[in-house]
């Protein structure tokens, strides 16, 4: 009589399909041919392409490749539909964001059967995870725009909204790209990616049936050439994109000067974390989730298992041995693992990047799995012995790859996480809480998750840090992003320029000074510095006469900076509380010498107010001080049993090209809010009236700033922003000095490294109006959100 331990390892799979018959009627009652959803109406289907499924190379429909013509409708149809959206009040959003969401669920099989035929991806992944993460989103923001008058009463829509979409989660991003922008009161032009848009075509029809008004959301499908259409509208305010880093970066660069608000949610290489006293067989399916979930097609995928020495091996042999269970085949079959790659390109990217780590003499162990005969099928896989500077230890593969190293010590092991040129998410699997609060904090990435893997909701922004992008979707924060401050609105035209002073800023050598050397001081690393070049340019004063000079800060002298920048990171770990100390004491040591600085103004510009602008700046540093222990993070309740952390978290390195005009109050203005979060700074002041910034260095010394936190770099803005810009190692660039030519190289020089900016363009501030240039959203802009998602209990 056989055993039933005999039994069972006879027992197998059999098939178990999901009907996909409704899915086909819905293609078939659009005669498998769709135009372009534009004020609720559909064109004609005209210059089409194929969309597939990928699992058997079915064409499933026709879909319209969009016109640069067609975009333009398309922008033109949101941007008659704004006004009344936004004005229909938080209610009337609420209601019909609710009616998505209702009407997702409703038709939740439906959706999540087409996704599977579109995209290849399992219908158990389809149906359990994307379907309902989806319809959340379409409830939370529901909520958002419930309580918009209250939470978010100073702001406004940004206005019309282009988004654009990979084809990874194409309903899911949808929802997360089209239920923010309009909870806030936007409308949206809306690109699915190419292979994947019979979800989204879906959703306009329910957009029909849920009441949304004619032209708040348009969808135009096609290649990137329709999303460059949309990327370069000059009527678009805002644009959402999720996708590659590459086409994230030549749409900063593309969108520079443009003044369109921007987010991207890029590609990851995101670390896996198990140290040796985790629980390894929940690791092992923590891994599984995170690296097999969709055949490894996710952005924030754990594609790099580093695992601690002293559990390698069993690690690894625990992991094959999971591996061994996985099953990939039909996506339709509810009990399948993993199913098909989205299209044959990806399965030559993928195995053209394994195949070069086994050229390279890397291990490669693959699953023994069944692989359909046709199509584009990835078994697991499994890839050691490889550098961490190795291609496939760095790039993003996309794939249902993983590529696996070992550390020693906790050190070694967030060394390793953060060796990558991305940031978007990170594993952690330790049963000691200390030593996982203690690595969560010091990676580099927007997302932690302890003892879990790929867990969402809505309530919890998602995105990244590095050239992982900036915005978060989700949360208090992902609204912000398609919100604009109404104080925005109320800035001047144009800066309120101080005269240059006469004869120009003509650099001197420094001989040419004479016997006495007049020459105000950089300030680097903590100390008074000569610049590297040795010129000065001469500051002339209101009247005309020359002051003295200035030092003419060149390439090098910001190396010096950002490298004395980077080595004062402890500034960055001090306490909220002692750093708010030495706001307070900069105010304190500034008030105590308020004279000097008035009459250095005064002497400066000319202004016969410029004791208040010493007041001012006194009471923006008292300010700063005061939000440094106030700017706090969340805990979010996301349907878990645990919490996510929202952390309010330091930006790194801040270039700042400080306003011409208010050259004191406009330095504090930035400066104060960097420095109050924990970030250091380099600090271009003024160009025309620095003196004020320099003198600082007599304050700066007795107030117990550390040596680095805050370095000055005096010359020209242009020249000195042009190096801030273009520096692999500075994270954040502020150019606030009313150059709108200047801003705009700022953002298309940051895009190389995907920099934060925050400009000005050409338009003024009002240094002293807190709505214009304090605040909470100054306080954004110094700092990224880190969600670490804490699940407990057993
Ligand atoms: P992609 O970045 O080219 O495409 C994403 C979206 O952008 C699509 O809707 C596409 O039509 C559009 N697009 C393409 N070129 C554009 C342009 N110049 N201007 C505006 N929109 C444009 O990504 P693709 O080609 O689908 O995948 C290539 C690689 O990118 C993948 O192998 C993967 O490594 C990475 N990727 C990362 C994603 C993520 O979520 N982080 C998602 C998709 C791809």
């Amino acid at each position: 009589m056989p055993t039933l331990q005999d039994l069972l390892s006879t027992m197998d799979y059999g098939p178990s399909p999901e009907s996909q018959k409704e899915a086909i009627a819905w293609l078939d009652q659009h005669q498998r041919r769709f135009g372009l959803f534009i004020q609720n109406t559909w064109t004609d289907g005209h210059d089409t392409f194929a969309t597939n499924n990928p699992a058997d190379g079915q064409e499933l429909a026709q879909l319209t490749q969009a016109s640069v013509q067609e975009v333009d409708q398309a922008v033109q149809a949101a941007r008659a539909a704004q006004p009344a959206w936004e004005a229909l009040g938080g209610h009337g959003r609420a209601k019909v964001l609710y009616a998505l969401a209702r009407l997702l669920q409703k038709h939740a099989r439906l959706f999540a059967v087409l996704e599977t035929l579109d995209n290849g991806k399992t219908i158990r992944e389809t149906r359990d995870v994307d379907l309902p993460l989806a319809a959340r989103h379409f409830y939370y923001h529901a909520g958002w725009a419930q309580l918009q008058a209250d939470e978010f009463a100073a702001y406004r829509a940004v206005g019309v909204v282009g988004q654009i979409v990979p084809w990874n989660f194409p309903l899911l991003m949808l929802a997360w790209k089209i239920a923010p922008a309009l909870a806030a009161g936007n409308t949206v032009v809306f690109k699915p990616a190419e292979f994947t848009s019979l979800t989204a075509l879906l959703f306009a029809e329910m957009c029909q049936r849920a009441g949304v008004p004619p032209g708040v959301v348009n969808i135009v499908t096609g290649d990137g050439r329709v999303g460059e259409a949309i990327v370069n509208h000059p009527d678009i305010n805002k644009l959402a994109f999720t996708g590659s880093t590459e086409v994230g970066r030549l749409i900063r660069k593309a969108t520079a000067g443009s003044g369109k608000k921007l987010s991207l949610e890029l590609g990851g290489k995101s670390p896996f974390i198990v140290f040796e006293d985790a629980d390894l067989d929940a690791a092992v399916e923590g891994l599984v989730d995170s690296i097999w979930f969709n055949q490894g097609q996710v952005c924030c995928a754990g594609s790099r298992l580093l695992v601690q020495e002293s559990v390698q091996t069993r690690f690894l042999a625990k992991v094959k041995a999971r591996m061994d269970k996985l099953r990939v085949g039909s996506p339709l079959d509810k009990s399948m693992d993993m199913g098909s790659l989205v299209d044959p390109v990806q399965l030559q990217r993928i195995t053209g990047l394994v195949e070069s780590a086994r050229a390279e003499g890397c291990e490669i162990w693959q699953a023994p799995c069944e692989i359909p005969p046709h199509g584009s099928w990835y078994p697991p896989t499994l890839i050691t012995g490889a550098s961490s500077s190795a291609v496939v230890a760095q790039a993003e593969i996309f794939g249902p790859v993983l590529v696996a190293m070992s550390f020693r010590t906790p050190v070694e092991a967030v060394q390793l996480a953060n060796n990558t040129v991305y940031g978007l998410a990170a594993c952690v699997w330790s049963e000691s809480i200390s030593l996982a609060l203690d690595v969560a904090p010091q990676l580099k990435a927007g997302v932690v998750w302890i003892n879990t893997a790929n867990q969402f909701d809505a309530a919890c922004g998602f995105g990244g840090y590095r050239e992982s992008g900036f915005g978060r979707e989700g949360g208090r924060e992902g609204m912000l992003e398609y919100l604009i401050p109404l104080a925005e609105d109320a800035r001047p035209a144009a800066p309120l320029l101080a005269k240059l002073g006469q004869g120009g800023a003509v650099p001197h050598s420094a001989s040419e000074l004479g016997a006495i050397d007049r020459t105000a001081k950089m300030y680097i690393g903590g100390k008074q510095a000569r610049p590297d070049g040795a010129y000065s340019r001469p500051i002339y004063g209101a009247d005309g006469a020359l002051l003295t000079e200035v030092g003419e800060g060149n390439r090098k002298d910001i190396r010096n900076a950002v490298e004395a920048a980077h080595k004062a990171s402890g500034w960055a770990h001090a306490t909220a509380h002692n750093r708010a100390q030495v706001l307070y004491y900069i105010a304190e040591n500034l008030s105590a010498r308020a004279d000097e600085f008035a009459a250095r103004l005064a002497a400066m510009t000319g202004a016969k107010d410029s004791a208040r602008e010493v007041q001012a700046s006194i009471e923006r540093l008292f300010y700063y001080a005061a939000w440094a222990d106030k700017y706090d993070g969340l805990a979010h309740q996301p349907p878990m049993h645990g919490i996510t952390v929202a952390l309010n978290e330091p930006l790194g390195v801040i270039g700042i090209v400080c306003p011409t005009e208010a050259p004191l109050l406009g330095f504090v203005s930035l400066v104060a809010p960097a420095l109050a979060l924990g970030n250091r700074v380099v600090a271009v002041p003024s160009e025309a009236h620095p003196l004020s910034a320099t003198d600082l260095y007599q304050v700066l010394d007795t107030s117990d700033l550390p040596g680095g936190a805050l370095n000055i770099v005096t010359g020209s803005a242009d020249e000195l922003a042009r190096v801030l810009a273009a520096h692999s190692d500075v994270d954040a660039m502020w150019r606030h000095d009313g150059s709108a030519a200047g801003c705009a190289e700022v953002e298309r020089l940051s895009a190389e490294s995907l920099k934060r900016t925050w400009v000005s363009g050409g338009r003024g501030r009002d240094w002293y109006d807190i709505g214009q240039s304090a605040g909470r959203t100054v306080l954004a802009h110094a700092s990224q959100v880190k969600n670490i998602w804490i699940p407990y209990g057993v």
